[in-house]
């Protein structure tokens, strides 16, 4: 065998001895306790209906974009909804990628310059790490939410400062003290960025917008392929900070633009998120339950959002309770080191609209039952 092909498998085995190996998982009728689908979006027929209908309209539409942004794949369409998302979030502009993960990649790449410096939370997500990696300026990591940490690092920082915050961190769940990092980013300069993956729909527009923070950061990326149940992401800024990443980001550049049935499905998400009064609010509900039957019950993580995660520590242990859970009809799927730091390893339950009161009080009961064996 080859010297790659020894590579691979060495480093394949390492992952099975360890009990770290990622493995795709076949479909299943299981209750959803771990899709980022929180409002139901992406299995609603409402929005089904709404998106053909929307299409029927636009019999002429192409299936596919054809090319990038810059070459055939740009529509007026894209750039109106572009616009549209934008007031919606009180932004002055917006910037629409093929996904979170290209949005991070593309803003945190393009922008921050040898010399200049990157503070990220230390729970921060992949994409941006590597968009910070792909960058040539300074990273630093400070500890999670820790205003101390970040200070620190902040001292030392040099050129233009970005520091990256999840507004909902998409592992532990829990929020960013949002207004207390950028009053400390205003003292040394520094300029804020917010990922609100998890915040929106779950809390209305975002926690930027929730908390009337629009004016006071840099930007924001927000993501279709969770609450909204559809896929794609866009920076949302200024107008120049829009047209220098049109203008240096990787992955918007050289990228097939999002066909228009995505691109339909996400302006339709936007009115349904409008609508989701009902949703949102039961959402909510389902939170409080599921942390009220959970209380005091060592190991489940201070979170009001929808991910709610139960640290139990060792990858052996925490995939065999998951199994538990789906040999009884949940899907509770287990988050293993690497993904998170060894020690962490959990169970990540994300709530929905649609769960119902049965169904949280069943997981609860079992949860409670086996956190106690
Ligand atoms: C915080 C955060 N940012 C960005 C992304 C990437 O978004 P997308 O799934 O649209 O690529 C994710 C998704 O896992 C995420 O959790």
């Amino acid at each position: 065998m080859g010297a790659p092909e020894t590579y691979i498998e060495a480093k394949l085995n390492e992952r099975k001895a360890a009990g770290t190996l990622r493995t795709l998982k076949p479909d299943n009728n299981l209750i959803d306790f771990c899709s980022n689908d929180y409002l139901g979006f992406a299995r609603s027929p409402v929005l089904k209906q709404n998106t053909e209908d929307f299409l029927k309209k636009h019999p002429a539409y192409l299936n596919g974009a054809t090319g990038s942004r810059l070459l055939s794949g740009n529509t007026n369409f894209c750039e109106e909804l572009e616009v549209e998302i934008a007031h919606f979030h009180n932004a002055e502009a917006g910037l629409i990628f093929n996904s979170g993960y290209d949005a991070n990649l593309g803003l945190f790449s393009s922008l921050p310059q040898r010399g200049d410096t990157i503070i990220t939370d230390e729970l921060i997500h992949a994409c941006i790490i590597d968009g910070a990696r792909l960058s040539y300026a300074n990273r630093y990591i400070f500890k999670h939410n820790n205003l101390t940490s970040l200070q620190e690092k902040l001292k030392n920082a040099k050129g233009n400062i970005y520091i990256a915050v999840e507004s909902v961190y998409s592992m532990d769940g829990d929020i960013a003290p949002l207004q207390q990092i950028i009053a400390m980013a205003e003292q040394y300069n520094a300029k804020v960025v917010v990922d609100e993956a998890h915040a929106l729909g779950v809390f209305n527009k975002g926690l930027v917008n929730g908390l009337g923070l629009q004016n006071q950061v840099f930007a924001r990326v927000i993501t279709f392929g969770k609450a909204l149940g559809a896929h794609g992401a866009i920076v949302l800024g200024s107008s120049i900070l829009r047209e220098y990443l049109v203008n240096f980001a990787r992955s918007f550049v050289f990228t097939t633009a999002a066909p228009l049935h995505q691109l339909a499905t996400v302006k339709v998400a936007y009115r349904l998120l409008q609508e989701s009064d009902n949703e949102q609010k039961q959402l909510q509900a389902n939170i409080s339950l599921f942390k009220s039957q959970l209380s005091g019950h060592t190991g489940l993580l201070e979170s009001m959002s929808a991910i709610q995660s139960i640290i139990l520590s060792g990858n052996e242990l925490t995939s065999q309770f998951a199994q538990k859970l789906q040999q009884a009809g949940f899907d509770v799927r287990p988050i293993l080191s690497p993904t998170v730091p060894q020690g962490t390893e959990r169970l990540r339950i994300c709530l929905h609209a649609f769960n119902t009161p049965e169904e949280i009080l069943n997981l609860t009961n079992l949860l409670k039952q086996n956190i106690h064996e």
